[in-house]
């Protein structure tokens, strides 16, 4: 009997998240956690193809588990996400140590299918599910604990209808749909109840929201509203100081949600704004849907709404017909737009896509050349952003213990996220270390170029003198 598990985790927070639902089911299935895979007599992994790298992690683990299973009779091995929604059935095939797979909307058969593995019985689970019962786990709510207290993710729309050239995600995630806002709003006060503070809404292309019944005007009928609507009525939930979208795409970027970021003060000034290129030829290739002309007119109106806001982006190079030039336009868009940070990726042709067809492949080693010249180019930029925000305060979501460096010693090394979604790491003294979830007040003290360090000191010890001789002068800011 399969009494611990452990859930092994790739790719997006898309997949983060469903990796908390199966956790979630199999706690309420009777399982526990197990504290080690040593310990453990199940192991899920949940997979990501994005990138061909991300599908190889797949292969590698399912030969290590092989030799884990051997080690004590009745371990069990589960594969799910997006690699096995790709594969299919074929996985129990090819892999005889898997004891069963399932699809990216089958999550609720988990707990079933452990235990037919228990009996003996190997099953798959692929079905297409096109209604909206994959979000309506049971015991859904409450027990969702994602890895930082406080913080929460929130599924509002999943899959995607755009099939960029390029990306295995509307064949992995199937067509979009969007849940009916009352469950949405339902989850969101149930979360501020249990303590969370702040909420990632997801979704592939989050803003797409309710985008169809908008247009077909039968947002009533379907439960949806627009995505600006609906952060406004998230905004009105006791406890969340702060929401936040990810991902969202350029085309769905409308005037309603660039106001709500002038004007709903919970909505953090911080979006991920995913480009992929600098160039309209490759744009157009990578069947984006938008110029660098719209995107940057995107940018230039969330500024103005939010003259703080912190954009960041994706970047993919080489994919197949880029040239030099298109690649340097790419380095111009960057250095245009000043983006706080970017995830950049080398071109990996993906199954069943249609760059995957295309010639004209750009060289090994040309396309790592330019992602080094593109990260090279965003360390700077980032670094740039960080040393702008010294000697300014801010707000910081206690994540937990810091991974770098801080400034002085003394104190436990903290670290946590501010508005802008940049690392804060800190010290605070032991008897009184804020507490894990917490949002408190900072003083940024010094950049790096992969985070920012802050103090809790928040009046530098010069304005502290100056003011115990003149009570009229005040903290510098
Ligand atoms: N839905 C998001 C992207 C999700 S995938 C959007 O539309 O913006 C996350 C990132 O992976 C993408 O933004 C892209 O930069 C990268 N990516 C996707 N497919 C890729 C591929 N075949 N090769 C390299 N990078 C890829
Ligand atoms: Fe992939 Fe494009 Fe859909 Fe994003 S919008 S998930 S890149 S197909
Ligand atoms: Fe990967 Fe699937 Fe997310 S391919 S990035 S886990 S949607």
């Amino acid at each position: 009997m399969a009494r611990a598990f452990q859930i092994r985790t790739y790719g997006c927070q898309m997949n983060a998240h469903d990796s908390e639902k199966v956790a979630n089911l199999l706690h309420h299935a009777g399982l526990a956690r197990a504290e080690s895979e040593a310990e453990a007599d199940l192991v899920v992994v949940n997979t990501c193809s994005i990138r061909e790298k991300a599908e190889h992690r797949l292969y590698t683990d399912l030969g290590l588990l092989r030799l884990w299973k051997a080690e004590r009779p009745g371990r069990l091995i589960g594969v799910g996400g997006c690699v096995a929604q790709q594969e299919g059935d074929s996985l129990l095939r090819r892999y005889p140590q898997v004891d069963f797979a399932f699809g990216t909307h089958n999550l609720r058969w988990v707990p079933e299918m452990v235990a037919a593995a228990e009996r003996g019985q190997r099953e798959a689970r692929f079905d297409d599910d096109l209604s909206l019962a994959r979000f309506d786990l049971p015991e859904r709510h409450g027990d969702f604990r994602s890895a930082t207290p406080g913080r929460a993710w929130l599924t509002v729309m999943e899959g995607c209808d755009l099939f960029c050239s390029f990306c295995v995600v509307p064949s992995t995630r199937g067509r979009e749909i969007s849940r009916p806002a009352v469950s949405i709003l339902e989850e969101a006060r149930a979360l501020g109840e249990s303590g969370v503070r702040e909420l990632t809404l997801l979704g592939q292309t989050v803003n797409a929201y309710g985008r169809h019944d908008v247009r077909r005007e039968r947002t009533a009928a379907a439960g949806t509203m627009a995505f600006g609507d609906l952060l406004a009525a998230l905004a009105q939930i006791p406890g969340i100081a702060r929401l936040r979208y990810t991902s969202p795409h350029p085309v769905f970027f409308d005037d309603a949600l660039v106001r709500a970021h002038a004007e709903l003060p919970q909505l953090c000034p911080h979006v991920h704004l995913p480009v992929q290129s600098g160039s309209d030829r490759m744009l157009a290739a990578m069947r984006r849907r938008y110029s660098v002309r719209e995107y940057l007119a995107i940018v230039a109106a969330l500024r103005r709404a939010r003259p703080d806001i912190a954009i960041t982006t994706d970047v993919i190079v080489g994919h197949p017909g880029e040239t030099r030039a298109d690649f340097e336009a790419t380095l111009a868009l960057v250095r245009e737009v000043g983006f706080v940070d970017s995830f950049s990726f080398k071109y990996s042709p993906r199954p069943g896509t249609a760059s995957a067809e295309l010639p004209d492949a750009v060289a090994a080693d040309e396309s790592q050349a330019r992602l080094a010249e593109l990260q090279e180019l965003q360390r700077e930029l980032t670094y740039a952003a960080h040393r702008a925000r010294v000697g300014t305060r801010t707000a910081v979501l206690v994540e937990g213990a810091s991974r770098r460096g801080t400034a002085g010693p003394g104190g436990i090394p903290l670290q946590g996220r501010d508005p802008q979604h940049r690392v804060v790491n800190f010290r605070a003294p032991a008897a009184e270390a804020p507490a894990l979830g917490s949002l408190i007040e900072i003083a940024i003290v010094e950049a790096t170029p992969h985070s920012m360090i802050g103090s809790l000191e928040l009046e530098p010890a010069a304005a502290r003198a100056a003011r115990a001789v003149d009570p009229e002068a005040r903290p510098a800011a």
